[in-house]
């Protein structure tokens, strides 16, 4: 089940048009930075954290095979790393768009690597919407990780692409690096059929 967020996005912020705003990603809005962005920072937001509590119905799942994405769920005392992208307001139409099976934007203050500060927008997919699977166990999370694929293609390369640009970052996430050795593990992980057959030797 889903539903698309995307007109209660664009009624959440007013901004000038000369308008410059920082933008926290922390899942695939770290290694698949597909739009303008006029400088990008590591940084990090406190008092969240990343799960993969979310259902992918339209990037990396089918309404019939939902894969699992992340959001942030509130974790007093939490420090979640991510990168920050400096943007206009005019990119939110398509990241609105990209974000749209549940995510709402939210006001969120960020730390950059030197300590200092901005304020931020962040998309969040909170537990009330129609997309949110919430907890699983991590080999179920990996289970279901490794049967889905979608438009943007493999939930597993969603997990281990997101997984390698923390470790670029310098940073780690125990949440997905528990999924990720689930999922190296899993006996029964399906493999998406290939049509090419093998080289003769
Ligand atoms: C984000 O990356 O900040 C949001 C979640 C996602 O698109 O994976």
């Amino acid at each position: 089940m889903s539903f698309d967020t995307t007109a209660a996005n664009q009624q959440r912020h007013r901004f000038d048009a000369d308008a410059r705003v920082w933008l926290f990603g922390y899942g695939s809005l770290i290694f698949k930075a597909d739009f303008v962005y006029i400088s990008r920072r590591p940084a990090s937001i406190r008092d969240w954290s990343r799960r993969f509590w979310q259902g992918s119905h339209d990037h990396r799942g089918t309404p019939d095979a939902p894969g699992r994405v992340v959001t942030l769920v509130p974790d007093p005392g939490a420090i979640c790393h991510g990168m920050a992208y400096l943007i206009t307001p005019e990119v939110f139409d398509h990241l609105d768009h990209r974000e749209k099976n549940g995510y709402l934007r939210f006001m969120a203050p960020l730390t950059f690597e030197d300590g200092s500060g901005a304020s931020s927008l962040v998309y969040i997919a909170t537990k009330d919407n129609a997309a949110f699977l919430g907890p699983a166990s991590d080999e179920d999370i990996a289970r279901q990780i490794a049967g889905a694929v979608g438009p943007s293609g493999r939930n597993r390369d969603y997990l281990t692409d997101l997984a390698t640009a923390l470790h670029a970052l310098g940073k780690s996430d125990p949440h997905v690096l528990a999924i990720v050795d689930a999922l190296s593990t899993e006996p029964l992980a399906p493999i998406v059929p290939s049509s090419r057959k093998p080289e003769p030797p």
